[in-house]
């Protein structure tokens, strides 16, 4: 069950979210120490204003000088205990300073949300402070948003290539499944021709009339394969068809190769009528396909009951059996080909019933409900659109 779980698409989500966890930890780790080294370079500005200041030595000025404008990205407010600004700032837009008063104090709110004002004391008693509020410089910005563009970019392509590879594979297995039906029907349809000759020459002698009746429905049964065949392999024509008969003729079909310990019940919910877009032929194999395999999942005793009802604009059909059940994880899976836990199934009928719902009926198939050791619903769910 492990291994079932973990396929090769968890992996890859594990590595992916791996990928995407230690990039953001990165850059978190990064911008952090980006984050002490601007609060170090704001604290040397605010110093250095204070020695400059304090002091007409011109080597005093030119070195204070040259430490606040070698910080030429990251934008600094001076302001006094109050917060009121004192008029001294760098790396802020001018004009807009200019053609709005209440700008400078507008920028230290938004300052103080992104970091705690450097305080630097002027006067120790009584104590004086200024305050140096700052924003984030450019480095630091393009640190913390460069990594999410760089994820976004890389989801996107993972998303494309994901979905370009889905439908390349999928238009492939599309082929595959069309060529073998229609070579099926073709390799089929040439000895049925040649059977229903031999047994129009066999019918001349009245003493085969019981063989000939038990081998007009075998031929029958084998042009229905074939022409079953055929229309999987190409688009089929839809008519439209009351599910009354059509079901019950498929049910009485399965029930009379059923064993009598199972139960076989039809609820049409008082209707009698239930029309549907539908390729008989096609619809039929889905309903057989899921009786067969309710059939298969009741181990001696059990009911099967088919039932349908119609809304406004859909029609349900409920196939329920009273066998095994499948295990959630399961629900999904039990419709890609080749999953089967027979030991003489192909794992075929659901992903063939799936393909014939959705691809040519337009309609949804899937697990309703099921209960290990209480059994299963699948539903089939179409258009209404003749009722
Ligand atoms: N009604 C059900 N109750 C319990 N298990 C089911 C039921 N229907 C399907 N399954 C499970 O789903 C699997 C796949 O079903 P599917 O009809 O696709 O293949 P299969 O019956 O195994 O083989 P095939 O139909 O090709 O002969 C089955 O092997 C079975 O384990
Ligand atoms: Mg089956």
């Amino acid at each position: 069950m492990f291994q079932q779980i973990f396929n090769w698409r968890t992996a890859i989500s594990v590595i992916a979210i791996g990928i995407v966890s230690s990039t953001i930890f990165y850059s978190i780790y990064v911008s952090n120490k980006i984050a002490k080294e601007e609060r170090a370079r704001v604290t040397a500005f605010g110093e250095a204003l204070k020695i400059k200041s304090g002091s007409n030595d011109p080597h005093v000025l030119a070195f204070t000088n040259q430490i606040a404008l070698e910080n030429d990205d990251i934008p600094i407010i001076e302001t006094n205990e109050k917060n009121i600004p004192t008029g001294v700032f760098i790396n802020l837009d001018t004009v807009l300073i200019q053609s709005d008063a209440s700008y400078l104090q507008k920028m230290v709110q938004k300052f103080s949300s992104l970091h705690d004002p450097v305080q630097v004391e002027i006067v120790s008693h009584p104590l004086t402070v200024n305050k140096y509020f700052y924003g984030e410089s450019k480095l630091q910005n393009e640190v913390r948003f460069y990594p999410i563009i760089q994820l976004i970019i890389v989801a996107f392509f993972i998303f494309i290539t994901f979905f370009a590879l889905r439908s390349n594979y999928r238009s492939l297995q599309n082929q595959v499944w069309a060529g073998m039906a229609k070579e099926t029907a073709h390799q089929l349809g040439t000895p049925v021709t040649s059977l229903e000759g031999w047994i129009e020459i066999l019918s001349q002698n009245d003493d085969n009339e019981k063989i000939v009746e038990e081998l007009k429905k075998d031929v029958n049964r084998l042009r229905l394969v074939s022409d079953r065949f055929g229309k999987i392999g190409s688009s089929p024509k839809l008519e439209i068809k009351n599910l009354i008969p059509q079901i019950s003729a498929v049910v009485d079909y399965m029930k009379r190769r059923a064993p009598e310990k199972i139960q076989f019940t039809c609820e049409w919910f008082g209707e009698n009528k239930i029309n549907a877009n539908i390729s008989a032929t096609l619809f039929d194999w889905v309903i057989e396909n899921l009786l067969k395999n309710s059939l298969d999942a009741i181990e001696a005793k059990g009911n099967i009951t088919l039932a349908m009802q119609k809304t406004t604009h859909s029609i349900f059909i409920d196939v329920t059996d009273t066998g095994k059940g499948i295990e959630r994880y399961q629900f999904d899976k039990v419709f890609k080909p080749g999953f089967t836990t027979k030991k003489r199934g192909w794992g075929l009928g659901l992903s063939l019933s799936r393909r014939i719902i959705e691809q040519s009926h337009n309609g949804k198939i899937f697990i309703k409900h099921s209960e290990l050791g209480k059994g299963t619903t699948f539903r089939i769910v179409l258009k209404n659109e003749n009722n």
